[in-house]
């Protein structure tokens, strides 16, 4: 081989917002069907956020028409916080930036969703972003906004002041897609929402054909998760080290009980008496290798309480079991949910309906609803830790037979949610997700089993009534005769009674 022949790389880097462009499909956008059903879920999903943080009772209106052939515009208003003025143009057009990285449960997560949409739409269509937002205790405006890929910078085409009477905010977002195929799976996500959000309410309207309003289900105002201190068993060497940047003036002590949650001075005295650490040193003169030390310590002590988990914000069994019974007017069987656990010291719950009704399929193994902090997981279902979780129980053995609808209502709430790809679809199966699970699903199978028992051994009591009250009247019929009488007693009455049925 010559020296003329050898090729040499060229290098260089990109940046966030062209990596996405690039891998569109890993934010939710494989094709135009999905990628209108994705920008509706992001722009629903921020709405709900921006409700909650309002301490509003959610009112968020949907619209997607269709103006030209395959041009789709998509309109989400809400009543929420509003956005920030010095805040919109990064929020929209900046990739991986939000106010969402804090430690509380949220709908979202990465700071990706609303670009995605505003992205997405540029790039098919060369149209900006509509925002019209007002936040409180300031004017309403409207901007327009665009990104440029290359720098992930946003580019505010133009702003404007425009009234609006209470604060929110109305994204809109012209883009390519397909209305008509991704219509089933937005009404099916809008209708789960508002099950996920029971105090929400939820109007839609699609090219003018389709008009509905989901929810709300529930009049509570479920209570706004706090911001914890992380768990010790989070304390991997990078936040180590952060934590330890923002205080250097510290001793290893202080830093321990200032910056975790669970670690009193006893424990955090043990733990460092155990590590060898002196409790008095200043956390600036440790080495990279003490740190390294401290952080696997504090990860493979077992002695730690579960995390706090004020930080989240399940449905609850009297809302889950109300938007479920609702929504698919739909018989209740049971309400289940897990303690508090934690996946790397960030903590999570895990809690189900169960449910039969008309409205779900038949099936060997029970109807799934995936949800993670609150929002329906609608794609990506063979890949999720749920649905391989349903599977491995033998639902015959809890009575399941092929003719029943029966259906399970899942929601998984983390402050980090582990999600297989940044479009937010499907769950892994990290830590003892599925161990928490599988008990939980196991719980609700006994449940099951209990109601059909029930209804089997009803329905034998039922025949046997009736057999013997068609006997029961012809010897009243009979005895009356004999003895010369024309009024029968009520042996309905008397029949009910000795079988104790209803
Ligand atoms: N309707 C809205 N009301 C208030 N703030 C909003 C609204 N939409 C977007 N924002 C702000 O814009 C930020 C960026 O939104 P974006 O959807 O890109 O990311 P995110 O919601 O933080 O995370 P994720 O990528 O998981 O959606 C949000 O963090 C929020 O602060
Ligand atoms: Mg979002």
């Amino acid at each position: 081989m010559t020296a003329e022949s050898v090729l040499e790389e060229t290098f260089s880097s990109i940046s966030p917002a062209e990596f996405f462009y690039r891998n569109k499909q890993m934010a939710g956008f494989s094709n135009p069907t999905q990628a209108v059903y994705t920008v509706v879920r992001e722009l629903v999903e921020n709405s709900l956020d921006a409700c909650d943080t309002a301490r509003q009772f959610p009112d968020v209106q949907v619209s997607v028409s269709n103006p030209v052939s395959d041009e789709v515009v998509i309109t989400v208003s809400d009543n929420g916080t509003g956005v920030p003025h010095e805040q919109v143009p990064d929020a929209f057009g900046r990739i991986l930036y939000g106010s969402k990285y804090s430690s509380r449960q949220r709908r979202g997560t990465f700071g990706l969703g609303v670009t995605m949409a505003v992205l997405y739409g540029q790039i098919t269509t060369d149209s900006a972003a509509l925002i019209h937002t007002r936040p409180t205790n300031n004017e309403g405006r409207e901007y327009r906004v665009l990104i440029d890929v290359q720098k992930n910078e946003p580019i505010v085409d133009s702003v404007q002041a425009k009234p609006r009477e209470t604060p929110g905010t109305t994204v809109t977002i012209h883009m390519r897609g397909d209305s008509l195929r991704s219509r089933e799976r937005i009404i099916e996500y809008l209708r789960l929402s508002a099950v996920g959000t029971p105090h929400a309410q939820i109007l839609v309207n699609i090219t003018d054909d389709f008009k509905d309003s989901f929810g709300p289900y529930d009049e509570l105002l479920p209570p706004l998760p706090q911001d914890n201190k992380p768990h010790p068993r989070s304390a991997d060497v990078e936040l180590l080290r952060r934590i330890i940047k923002s205080s250097p003036t510290k001793s290893l002590e202080e830093l321990l009980v200032n910056s975790f949650q669970q670690l009193g001075r006893k424990r955090a005295s043990k733990i460092l008496n155990f590590l060898n650490f002196s409790s008095r040193t200043n956390v600036s003169n440790l080495s990279r290798k003490e740190v390294a030390l401290l952080s696997d310590g504090l990860r493979k002590f077992d002695g730690f309480g579960r995390p706090d988990s004020s930080c989240l914000s399940p449905i609850g069994k009297e809302s889950f079991v109300k938007s479920v019974q609702a929504s698919t007017n739909s018989e209740i069987i049971d309400y289940a949910c897990t303690d508090p656990s934690d996946c790397d010291g960030f903590p999570f719950i895990i809690e189900a309906v169960l449910a039969t009704g008309e409205m779900f399929p038949t099936g060997k193994v029970p109807s799934l609803y995936r949800f993670a902090n609150r929002v329906p997981l609608l794609y990506d279902p063979t890949e999720d830790v749920f649905s391989k979780v349903i599977r491995q129980l033998n639902w015959t053995r809890y009575g399941l037979d092929s003719g029943m609808r029966v259906a399970v209502y899942l929601h998984f709430c983390s402050t980090r949610v582990p999600y297989k790809a940044a479009g937010k679809q499907s769950i892994a199966s990290a830590c003892n997700i599925s161990e928490e699970a599988l008990t939980l699903l196991r719980y609700l199978g006994r449940s099951l089993r209990k109601r059909v028992r029930t209804k089997r051994n009803a329905g034998r009591a039922e025949r046997r009534m009736r057999k013997f009250e068609s006997y029961f009247e012809t010897i009243i019929e009979s005895a009356a005769s004999l003895a010369d009488i024309d009024h029968f007693p009520d042996s309905a009455h008397m029949v009910k009674s000795l079988f104790e049925v209803e």
